[in-house]
């Protein structure tokens, strides 16, 4: 991984990741380790331990320059139909495997790539295939990630009749220049009538996705984006901070043309933007309840989210799926034609794994909760053993005389400034080997 940027120097985006998903760092799971995965999954799972199922969706209409996902664009539907069944048969599998057996997942999510790029036959076929091995009618979200212009009539109905509870939609940005500068696929006329029919519909939630730093983003523009948001009102708002990992189109280019600098705003401008962005929606009823989201309402949840932070079981299938289950790391095979053929030959298609232990999984909750705001420490001593004040007092002093946090009691609270690059400061809390390892 790149340093994360460091305010005291350069603010420029340059090439690298800063969301920090998970740790360890994936960069630290290994090949050789798939096999203690299979070992996990024939055992039992620790009782009360929540169980979620997130579902990957590899398709999308163009790759936006930015993207950093496993996406593919030239897939037939003969393709897609293959896929679909790999996906079944891998939940099939899985599901007779002592860990998933029995299980109901809680919460779902659809992601991608882009779940709405299926057909309304697809997609019921998906459905119905899943739960005859999985079933999810006691779960209480089901999330499905949606690009605007894939959204017809009819298939917005039929995911509200397939159980769909949260939609969330890539909108990123109201203006048709930076949308078609950045290579995505929607139209902006797209995200209203999207948008309208899936209110009219009537799903328990609705979110948008924003990008913070498109290249082309103005002051101006980026104002308009925040009013056309708030006219909106959808159910949350999630803001992501532009980056430039390595395997972006964005990045090619710029090592193509020898430039260390990405064509978007700096760090500090796109903290500027979130920050006023979350202002204005704060006047509107919102509040903010993570690094990049703003929530209406109190009964506007994120249980996904919620799961897999607070060290929920997740079993992820599809191509390069991320799992976690009974404090075992493991990803799937990450290529189109490899992923199906495993699972045609009957087996389990994961690539590399890592078994985490007890104070890998404390700083793994730790700092991704710490993205929530606010932590509560005791519930580390109580499931851990272990005081976050004690085990972490290095990085929390430190944190705290730059201003990024404060501590009242048992509680660590991030100051807005701190929470607007916090992923930044999430580095200082990992173990001292995974500081300078590479992160994907
Ligand atoms: C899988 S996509 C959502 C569904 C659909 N594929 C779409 O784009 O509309 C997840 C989200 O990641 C965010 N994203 C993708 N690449 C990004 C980048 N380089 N920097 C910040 N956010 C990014 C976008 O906000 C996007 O909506
Ligand atoms: S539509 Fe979404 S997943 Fe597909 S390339 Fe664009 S950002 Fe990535």
């Amino acid at each position: 991984m790149s340093p994360p940027p460091d305010p005291q120097k350069s603010e420029a985006t340059t090439a690298g990741n800063y969301f920090v998903a998970n740790y360890p760092p994936f960069s630290c799971w290994k090949r050789e380790d798939a096999g203690l995965a299979v070992a996990r999954l024939a055992e039992s799972p620790a009782e009360d331990t929540p169980f979620g199922l997130y579902v990957h969706i590899p398709f999308c209409r163009k790759r936006c320059d930015f993207c950093y996902f496993r996406v593919y664009t030239d897939k037939d539907s003969r393709a897609v139909r293959r896929y679909i069944n790999a996906v079944i048969e891998e939940v099939r599998m899985h599901a007779e495997n002592a860990a998933v057996k029995g299980r109901k997942p809680e919460f779902v999510y659809f992601g991608g790539g882009t779940p709405s790029y299926l057909s309304v036959d697809q997609l019921t076929m998906l459905f119905e295939g899943i739960q005859q091995h999985l079933p999810w009618d006691s779960a209480r979200e089901v999330t499905f990630e949606c690009e605007p212009g894939t959204l017809q009539e009819k298939k917005i109905h039929a995911l509200k009749d397939l159980g769909i509870t949260r939609l969330s939609l890539g909108v990123e940005n109201f203006d048709p220049d930076i949308l078609e500068r950045n290579n995505r696929a929607h139209r902006a006329k797209e995200i209203d009538k999207a948008y309208d029919i899936a209110r009219e519909v009537g799903f328990r939630q609705i979110n948008i996705d924003l990008i913070a730093g498109m290249v082309g983003e103005t002051d101006a523009n980026w104002q308009k984006c925040i009013e056309r948001t708030i006219e909106m009102a959808p159910d949350s708002v999630t803001i992501y901070q532009m980056e430039i990992p390595y395997n972006t189109t964005v990045a090619s280019r710029m090592k193509e043309s020898g430039e260390d600098t990405a064509p978007v705003a700096d760090w500090q401008t796109k903290r500027r933007w979130v920050d006023e962005a979350f202002s204005a929606l704060e006047q509107h009823g919102y509040h903010v309840g993570s690094a990049y989201t703003a929530v209406r309402g109190d009964d506007a949840k994120f249980l996904y989210r919620d799961g897999l932070w607070h060290g929920a079981d997740l079993l992820g299938v599809g191509v390069a799926s991320f799992s976690h289950v009974g404090g075992v790391h493991f990803q799937n095979v990450h290529d189109f034609d490899p992923y199906i053929e495993v699972v045609e030959s009957g087996q389990l298609p994961i690539h590399r794994a890592m078994q985490v232990d007890a104070d890998q999984r404390l700083i793994r909750e730790f700092i991704l909760q710490l993205k929530l705001g606010s932590v509560d420490t005791s519930y580390f001593t109580n499931k851990f053993g272990v005081d976050p004040l004690v085990r972490f007092a290095e990085p929390l002093a430190k944190h705290k005389k730059d201003g990024y946090l404060t501590i009242e009691g048992t509680r660590v609270i991030i100051a807005r400034h701190g929470l607007l690059q916090v992923d930044r400061l999430l580095h200082d809390f990992f173990a001292q080997e995974h500081r300078a390892v590479r992160y994907a």
